[in-house]
């Protein structure tokens, strides 16, 4: 991620114009882009790590609500030059945080860094939280607290080439979180990359999606809340922005407003989402988080290979991955006896990087390379065979 140009945001009133950066898993920037775009969000531009988008306070509020792929939305509150110890502290120190933060709050330091002479990211967290707590103590003669788990607010600082941006976060708990999974997953995908998986399949958000290896059904609640047009923040209790000390009865009005509009976006007809598993296991889970999402999925216990839907719109699974498996060849082969079992199906694939894909009928789109956590992988795409023909 580049640092952002300083903006002047911490004080100016909520219409002030801000420039977001929405961090996104590695891979995953294109989607996160053309996502913000749909949204209406001006400004956006793909970076290394995330998107940039402009816009006041209160569109950072929106992107947090209606982003599928965010992992979090990050607003920068100053950048300075940071080549030794004392111009950080004095950087950090000079920043007005105040209407985020009071000694009643709690606040945590991230920190990274690239291509600098400080190092240590877990120095460089301390020393800015140092600053921060010492202008805090100046000002109100007490410090806020360190709260590892559960902060009110929440500070990231990027060095790169010996310049800091301090940023904000907006998200609180990160955005992937949508408060339907059941606990005990095995190898769940996060909700943000099943989103991104899912926007690269091209499906058409109206026919029936396939689930062939399903697990816990992150893809298929996911396809079942972009479906619905439903917003996935609104089913979180609370985004990090309403604990900041400027969040006033006018903000929360606001904030409110932005949430029964995107009630009122929802779209009540689904198609049909269905998911198959061999684990008996993995189906409990998928069915209680169905119940949670308050989504009707179609759950088959049985091998991937006998999955066949007619008229199905998009086939999108996530495989075991190479590490676990025993016979990656054989899943090989399963994998593209599915793509040619669907040929009117928009088809994706993440796959471990490693693992071998059997030959198709249809021509693959180019790979998209992509991070699950650490574990490089890939999305593989087909197009269906009547677009392909249209075209
Ligand atoms: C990586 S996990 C999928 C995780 C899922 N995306 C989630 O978020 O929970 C792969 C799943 O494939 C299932 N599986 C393995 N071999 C299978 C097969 N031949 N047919 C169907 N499912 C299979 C496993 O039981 C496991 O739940």
């Amino acid at each position: 991620m580049d640092p952002a140009p300083a903006e002047p945001t911490p004080t100016a009133p909520s219409s002030a114009p801000v420039r977001f950066f929405a961090t996104a898993a590695k891979g995953t920037e294109p989607a996160l882009r053309d996502e913000l775009r749909e949204l209406r969000f001006s400004g956006v531009r793909a970076d290394r790590g995330g998107v940039h988008f402009e816009g006041t306070l209160r569109e950072g509020y929106r992107a947090c609500l209606w982003s599928r792929i965010a992992m979090r939305v990050l607003m920068p509150l100053a950048t300075f030059d940071a080549a030794n110890e004392r111009f950080l502290y004095d950087g950090v120190r000079a920043v007005d945080l105040e209407p985020f933060l009071t000694p009643r709050h709690t606040l945590v330091v991230g920190a990274s860094c690239r291509s600098s002479r400080l190092t240590h990211t877990e120095y460089l967290s301390q020393l800015t939280k140092d600053a921060v707590v010492d202008r805090l103590r100046d000002r109100f003669g007490s410090r806020p607290n360190v709260d590892k788990k559960d902060p009110d607010v929440r500070l990231f600082l990027h060095l790169v080439n010996d310049v800091a941006t301090l940023y904000l976060d907006l998200a609180g708990e990160p955005l992937n979180r949508r408060g339907f999974r059941p606990g005990g997953a095995e190898a769940p995908l996060k909700e943000t990359l099943a989103a991104a998986v899912l926007r690269y399949s091209g499906w058409d958000r109206k026919s029936a999606i396939v689930d062939p290896f399903c697990g816990s059904a992150t893809l298929l609640v996911e396809a079942g809340l972009w479906a619905q047009n439903r917003a996935p923040g609104l089913s979180r209790a609370r985004f990090g922005f309403e604990r900041w000390a400027r969040f006033d009865r006018t903000e929360k009005d606001v904030f409110e407003a932005q949430r029964a509009e995107a009630r009122a976006a929802l779209v009540r007809d689904l198609p049909p989402l269905i998911g198959r598993d061999t684990s008996e296991q993995a189906l409990t889970l998928a069915r209680s988080a169905a119940s949670r999402a308050a989504l009707p999925l179609v759950l088959e216990l049985g091998p991937a290979r006998d999955a066949l839907v007619a008229g199905a719109g998009a086939v999108v699974a996530n495989p075991p991955y190479g590490k676990r498996l025993a016979r990656p060849a054989e899943l090989a082969r399963d994998l593209a006896y599915l793509v040619d079992r669907h040929p009117n199906a928009h088809v994706a694939f993440l796959l471990a990087e490693t693992q071998p894909m059997g030959r198709t009928r249809r021509r693959p789109e180019p790979p998209r390379h992509v991070f699950n956590g650490d574990l490089p992988c890939v999305v593989r795409c087909w197009l269906p065979r009547r677009r392909r023909g249209d075209g």
